[in-house]
């Protein structure tokens, strides 16, 4: 799949070779000396710009940090306000299922729609797909009396 317009934001085209790209050159930074599974993660912001951040294991195996997570850090910091499509991709370049937590912690970021990349024989996904029935802001707001 080449350049897309996003259905959110026609004003943001997404090019999905470069995010493949970008993630799979963030995958080779990996730090995974415990799973050896490298990932990379790669985003299109509403600016415009591509991120890509990449796994950092531990010793104390469950302070690992998901690529996702260092993609969401590089969203934030950069001044951007939200995700518009992501590429997760494992060391050899093929898409990797972002795990629960990442869902959840991406979804935040953007929303139902980001596009969750499949590769470039499938159409991308919405991330509402993956997480439906999502928690968010409303459930806590709307308690708050
Ligand atoms: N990992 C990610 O970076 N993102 C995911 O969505 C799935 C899992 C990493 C964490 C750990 O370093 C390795 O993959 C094996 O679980």
């Amino acid at each position: 799949m080449g350049v897309q317009e996003s259905p959110r934001d026609n004003l943001v085209p997404i090019n999905w070779p470069l995010l493949r790209q970008e993630a799979k050159r963030a995958a080779e930074h990996a730090y995974a000396p415990y799973s050896r599974l490298h990932v990379g993660a790669a985003g299109l912001t509403n600016d415009g710009s591509v991120l890509a951040a990449c796994n950092v294991e531990n010793s104390s195996y469950g302070l690992t940090l998901c690529a996702e997570c260092g993609l969401v850090s590089m969203l934030r910091a950069s001044g951007a306000s939200a995700l518009v499509a992501v590429s997760i991709v494992a060391g050899d370049g093929a898409p990797l299922a972002p795990c629960g937590r990442c869902r959840q912690v991406l979804i935040e970021q953007g929303g139902a729609e980001i596009l969750v990349d499949l590769g470039a024989d499938q159409q991308p996904v919405q991330l509402g797909t993956l997480l439906p029935w999502t928690f968010g802001a409303e459930a806590i707001e709307a308690r708050h009396s």
